[in-house]
């Protein structure tokens, strides 16, 4: 079995220290076999910011993967930092490479960077991918054949439930690179919205979407702060959801899914215990 501890969004800048905390102490207990963080450390990419992310990093079990998010490049208001050097000062804290690769026997985790600075859109949050990001994918998928795929990124591939938000672009073209590699699982946040499912039916292969919510920022999206812990055994997947309840994390539901030939589908066992989220 592989555990895969999946948090996202911290925003330190808007960060409740208490939930941190209480995160950083779960996480030791959990003992993952890697743990993976998809974007947004800080609010603005400020100093300050960064080296309270770094110390949270820190303590992060290992091994440890990390992704810039879109509030990892400077604001507006820093236009040099922002146009000619979005992530000099994430590279600074974490190191060069913003798309890191982890493998380990049975598991192959790729990222993509899915933050830009600008673009020719209205709003410059929603989370795009370029032709160069997709090839640089499509090659870092290419390798570890019969291994549990992940791919990690920013954005979001599911809407939330009931509202309209824009996914990650060019959404297809991604979901046919999924389907080309028989990708089995996408790690992804921004939402800051709990949320697991498949999709890719349309491609003819299905991966699981885990979507988690912010593990401790303030800057709440009607749900309580939450991360994922994914069990993989073979052609099954338990992911518990765990919330922030009180003064600890504790999972209030349990997703699972099965691989076939087209495939990852719910297994239709999902439960759900007691909570008291916030509705
Ligand atoms: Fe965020
Ligand atoms: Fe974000």
């Amino acid at each position: 079995m592989i555990r895969i501890l999946h948090l996202s969004d911290p925003h330190f800048g808007a960060s409740d220290p208490l939930v941190a905390s209480a995160f950083l102490a779960e996480a030791e207990t959990l003992a993952p076999d890697v743990t993976i963080l998809s974007g947004d450390l800080t609010m603005r990419a400020r100093r300050a910011e960064l080296a309270e992310a770094k110390a949270f990093v820190e303590r992060l079990p290992r091994p440890r993967l990390i992704i810039p998010g879109n509030h990892d490049i400077p604001a507006l208001n820093q236009p040099f930092h922002r146009f000619f050097a979005p992530f000099k000062r994430y590279r600074q804290t974490f190191g060069a490479n913003i798309e890191p690769i982890h493998t380990a026997p049975g598991l192959h985790v790729a990222t993509v960077n899915s933050a830009k600075p600008f673009g020719l859109h209205a709003d410059w949050s929603v989370g795009r991918l370029t032709h160069d990001g997709l090839y640089r994918l499509d090659q870092r998928l290419s390798g570890a054949p019969g291994t549990f795929r992940v791919l990690t990124l920013h954005h979001p591939l599911l809407a939330p439930v009931g509202h309209r938000r824009d996914v990650v672009q060019p959404l297809d073209d991604l979901l046919e690179l999924l389907a080309k590699h028989r990708v089995d699982l996408v790690l992804c946040g921004h939402f800051h919205q709990s949320h697991l499912a498949t999709i890719g039916q349309k491609q003819g292969w299905q991966c699981i979407v885990s979507q988690a919510a912010t593990v401790c920022s303030t800057r709440l999206q009607g749900e309580s702060q939450g991360f994922h812990l994914i069990r993989v055994m073979d052609d099954f997947i338990e992911i518990d959801r765990h919330v922030f309840h009180g003064d600890a994390f504790e999972s209030d539901a349990t997703f699972a899914f099965t691989r076939g030939e087209s495939g990852w589908t719910s297994a239709d066992l999902a439960t759900r215990h007691e909570t008291n989220r916030i509705a």
